[in-house]
């Protein structure tokens, strides 16, 4: 079983505009939800590669993809998406993709598994890796790293205002004994927040999101998908992004902007007459944002799937 609530599924298909016979990546595959609605959508005809990093999932989505692997209307690709690139190449299909989707983030099965490492409800071992067979884990980020670079990361990629109390309440801690599971380090960030707030939000939360992020090098994967992943798009190709929190929808909305409106012209050079070089390069527009505002879940599915509440989805055509 790999218990994961697809989000915003007819949001994603409706808004790439698959041709019948065309060509998607899922770059975040996971339990297959968006897989099996893009090969729904593409027909017969039409080819889906689907990446994962998870090994977890990816011996899911080999059982249940079992008929559309074998007649290879599906590809499974075990990469990380940053390697977008190297993948089409490999299958000769780069500058012939219709349209890609990107679910960015966790799946429930990482998040819910006590043994994966994300959850500072459940124990287990300190570990977050998506991909658990390569790279360092929280552990040894939590037990080796100085005082000052884990308050970098925990601000960083977790926007922790405390991150410096937490850093320290951290390196105190670990010279005790190291900080190997996670109910620990929760107990410990929390100890060391003491938030006054009538806030929900385990005060652990933005700690492990920053650990998650820094350990799987998730912004560099996304920044990576949004340079690779437009370039391999075929004119009038597609690609949607489902971003889950702020650091990340903010990049994608730049990024997106900037192919979509051209660069700012900065301050200095907006009032002096700008050479026609100058202008072409500064209105450099490559795509068209299909919507000017994210679609983010109905209410329905927001009740539905309260893990769906922060999604927003972002889209841009290839000129
Ligand atoms: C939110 S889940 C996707 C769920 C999926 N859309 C579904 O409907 O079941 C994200 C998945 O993407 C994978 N993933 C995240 N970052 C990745 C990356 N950089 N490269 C490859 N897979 C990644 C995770 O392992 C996880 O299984």
């Amino acid at each position: 079983m790999f218990d994961h609530i697809t989000v915003l599924k007819n949001e994603m298909v409706q808004s790439l505009n698959l041709p019948v016979d065309g060509i998607a990546i899922d770059c975040t595959a996971g339990g297959g939800g968006h897989t099996a609605a893009l090969l729904d959508a593409l027909g017969p005809g039409g080819k889906v590669f689907a990446f994962d990093r998870d090994p977890m999932a990816f011996q899911f989505l080999s059982e249940r993809f079992a008929k559309d692997l074998a007649t290879k209307r599906l590809v499974l690709c075990p990469n990380p998406f940053s390697e977008i690139q190297e993948v089409a190449e490999k299958y000769e299909i780069a500058g012939k993709i219709d349209g890609i989707c990107a679910d960015i983030g966790v799946s429930s099965p990482q998040l819910d598994l006590g043994e994966r490492g994300f959850s500072f409800n459940k124990d287990g071992p300190l570990d977050m890796r998506m991909d658990t067979s390569s790279g360092d884990n929280a552990a040894h980020v939590i037990n080796e790293y100085n005082e000052q670079e884990l308050a970098d990361i925990i601000y960083k990629f977790g926007e922790e205002p405390k991150s410096r109390f937490v850093a320290r309440a951290i390196v105190q801690e670990r010279s005790k004994e190291p900080i190997t599971n996670t109910l620990r380090l929760a107990e410990i960030v929390a100890n060391a927040i003491h938030y006054k707030t009538k806030s929900k939000k385990h005060p652990a939360t933005k700690t492990f999101q920053a650990l998650r992020i820094y350990v799987n090098q998730e912004l560099e994967e996304l920044e990576t998908l949004c340079r690779d992943g437009f370039d391999i798009l075929k004119p009038g190709g597609r690609i949607g992004i489902i971003t889950f929190h702020s650091l990340e929808d903010k990049f994608v909305k730049q990024y997106f902007n900037t192919l979509g409106k051209g660069k700012k012209i900065p301050a200095h050079l907006s009032r002096a007459p700008l050479t026609e070089d100058q202008v072409a390069a500064y209105k450099d527009v490559k795509g068209k944002i299909v919507k000017p505002f994210p679609l983010i879940p109905s209410e329905e599915e927001q009740s539905e799937n309260p893990r769906s509440r922060s999604a927003k989805l972002r889209t841009i055509e290839k000129l």
